[in-house]
């Protein structure tokens, strides 16, 4: 990047506010682009919306949204993509890619790819029968991405309530935006890999998670036997492709996925948000929006870049200028 380049992007950084609207002049139709790649990916695999939709969560938490998660490693930097809690399990990238490409045809070097996340989730939750909302637009996208960021801060699947809540309140997410956003389980899929410790050995002790509703532990028995291969993927809750208050229902029922899950339930910090969310679908979809909204304000505050390729920063640092 060019000095100039470089001292303008350091300033936006600094100075700019997230607004709607942000391309209105510049890239008037960046968001009914995002909308349409995203609806044929999910005509192509219904699934992608729901992959697309957590990229937000795992972009956001480190380092702010900024499109980090998307590099990939390069000789100099070891990406996010490869950390403990994205890899063999992220996907839809090139959804993210193909998005890209077909912004930089319209409007070169407009767009971040930090934005495209944020548009792409809101989009994957409303193509999915969920709330619609306007998002705050004009990030940057960072030049650097962190490993070990990512290994530090993103929840295990076995995480209980009390750790989630910590988490959650070190970026100002308060109990009900917790709740609200793990909400988002409401579609997709998780492997086995990150259930079988509470089919079989819940905390050690040799036994199943005892909140586990003995019907439906039979059935992910049955999934995700133990010794068995650890890649196949069970739903997140009963209604997998629609977004809707059904994974609460579920909570209430001893039907959660996942131990971070049916924490929610068990634990009588977040309880009664579940309980509140699986009365009432309006009440979720009001939460959740201003949950998302809440995260997709985490930025990183470092200087960024328009990136061209959602993959790579701009310009690799030209290590032959510094040669004798
Ligand atoms: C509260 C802490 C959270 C934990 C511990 C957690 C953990 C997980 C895990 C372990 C998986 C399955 C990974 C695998 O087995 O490969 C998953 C899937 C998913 N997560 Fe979360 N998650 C959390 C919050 C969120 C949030 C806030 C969002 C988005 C707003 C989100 C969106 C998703 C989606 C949509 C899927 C399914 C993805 C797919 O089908 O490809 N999660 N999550
Ligand atoms: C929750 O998890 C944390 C971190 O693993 C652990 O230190 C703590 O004892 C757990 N709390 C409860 C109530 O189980
Ligand atoms: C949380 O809020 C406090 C007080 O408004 C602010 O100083 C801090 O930077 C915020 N933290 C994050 C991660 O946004």
């Amino acid at each position: 990047m060019s000095p100039t380049l470089l001292l303008i992007s350091i300033l936006l950084g600094s100075t700019t506010a997230l607004r709607p609207g942000f391309y209105s002049e510049t890239c008037p139709q960046a968001e009914l682009v995002v909308r349409e790649i995203l609806k044929s990916a999910m005509a192509r695999e219904s699934r992608s919306v729901a992959s697309v939709m957590r990229l937000q969560f795992h972009d956001c938490l480190v380092n702010g949204c900024d499109g980090s998660l998307l590099l990939d490693d390069s000789p100099n930097m070891i990406g996010e993509k490869e950390a403990l809690s994205n890899i063999d399990s992220l996907r839809s990238y090139e959804v993210i890619d193909e998005i890209k490409e077909a912004l930089e045809t319209r409007c070169p070097g407009v767009v971040s790819c930090a934005d495209i996340v944020i548009m792409a989730a809101r989009d994957a939750v409303v193509l999915s029968g969920g709330p619609n909302w306007q998002v705050r637009l004009g990030r940057l996208d960072s030049l650097t991405a962190s490993q070990e960021a990512s290994n530090q801060i993103m929840p295990s699947p076995r995480a209980n309530a009390t750790s989630l809540l910590q988490l959650f309140a070190r970026f100002n997410l308060s109990t009900k935006d917790l709740v609200a956003l793990s909400g988002s389980h409401s579609i997709g899929k998780a492997r086995c890999f990150s259930i079988v410790f509470r089919l079989y050995n819940q905390s050690g002790s040799g036994r199943p998670d005892p909140s586990i509703e003995p019907g439906f532990r039979e059935k992910l028995d049955e999934l995700c036997p133990l010794g068995g291969d650890d890649s196949v993927t069970g739903d997140l809750d009963a209604t997998p492709e629609r977004f809707d208050n059904q994974y609460f229902k579920d909570l209430m029922n001893g039907r959660g996925f996942l131990n971070s899950d049916q924490t929610l339930f068990t634990s009588p910090q977040t309880r009664d948000y579940v309980k509140m969310f699986g009365r009432s679908q309006t009440r979720f979809f009001k939460a959740f929006v201003e949950g998302m909204i809440k995260m997709g304000d985490l930025l990183s505050g470092h200087p960024g870049e328009i990136r061209r390729n959602c993959r790579l920063v701009n310009s690799q640092p030209v290590e032959v200028f510094f040669e004798a």
